[in-house]
């Protein structure tokens, strides 16, 4: 038993941020929630220490597995990333901001079957091909996909779609759209009960803006 008037601890808080343009706005939406969050002035630093709470910078496609596993109690991700990892995690909070679209693009006009997809999301486009009754091939790649329909290497490509301005650029035209995507709040289950303290507030702070 503690004596009345002891302090006590206040656990940490261990937040999973994609770096990139997701970045700057998640921490300022963090910071306005009332959660200290600075990063330290090195640039190669991926592990920030600042008051109660540590920030981790990473990949996006990671944050889901560094939540679900418990070493980040909480991350801030886009929906895409989620449905692609096919992940189960608690999502309480839509943040409202990176909205976009995934979406089928093929190039302008083009009605041909479809033989090949390429994708960063290769279980998102298996997952809606299997559904549409398409045997197509589904190609993995890094970036830049739109690359792809633009130079034969796939007759189709699933992308996200912001502005629809690589589209125009490209000659290539959105002819369905998939899944809508933002930026979410993502919880780890057992976090929320062993730290509630810290995640319940933080929660009702990021759902009021
Ligand atoms: C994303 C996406 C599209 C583009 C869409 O690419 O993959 O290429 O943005 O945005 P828009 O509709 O506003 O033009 P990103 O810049 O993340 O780079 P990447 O293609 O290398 O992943």
């Amino acid at each position: 038993m503690t004596g009345g008037g002891d302090p006590v601890a206040v656990p940490r808080l261990v937040v999973a941020l994609p770096k990139g343009r997701v970045l700057p706005v998640a921490l300022e939406r963090l910071r306005r929630a009332g959660l200290e969050v600075e990063l330290s002035g090195d640039e190669r630093a991926l592990r920030h220490d600042s008051g109660p709470n540590t920030v981790m910078v990473m990949r996006n496609a990671d944050v889901p597995t560094y939540v679900d596993l418990g070493v980040a109690d909480a991350g801030v991700v886009g929906r895409d990333v989620l449905l692609e990892a096919r992940s189960r995690l608690y999502a309480p909070v839509d943040l409202g901001f990176g909205v976009c679209r995934i979406s089928l693009i093929r190039p302008f006009g083009d009605r041909a079957p479809i033989r090949r997809v390429a994708s960063k999301y290769p279980n998102v486009t298996s997952e809606y091909l299997s559904a549409k009754g398409s045997t197509a091939e589904v190609v993995r790649l890094a970036g830049s996909v739109e690359l792809a329909c633009v130079s034969g290497l796939a007759d189709a490509v699933v992308d996200v779609v912001e502005t629809g301005a690589t589209l125009k650029a490209n000659g290539l035209e959105e002819v369905d759209v998939i899944a809508h995507s933002s930026v979410r709040l993502v919880v780890n289950r057992a976090a929320l009960k062993l730290k509630a303290q810290r995640l319940k507030p933080l929660i009702a702070a990021l759902r009021h803006g």
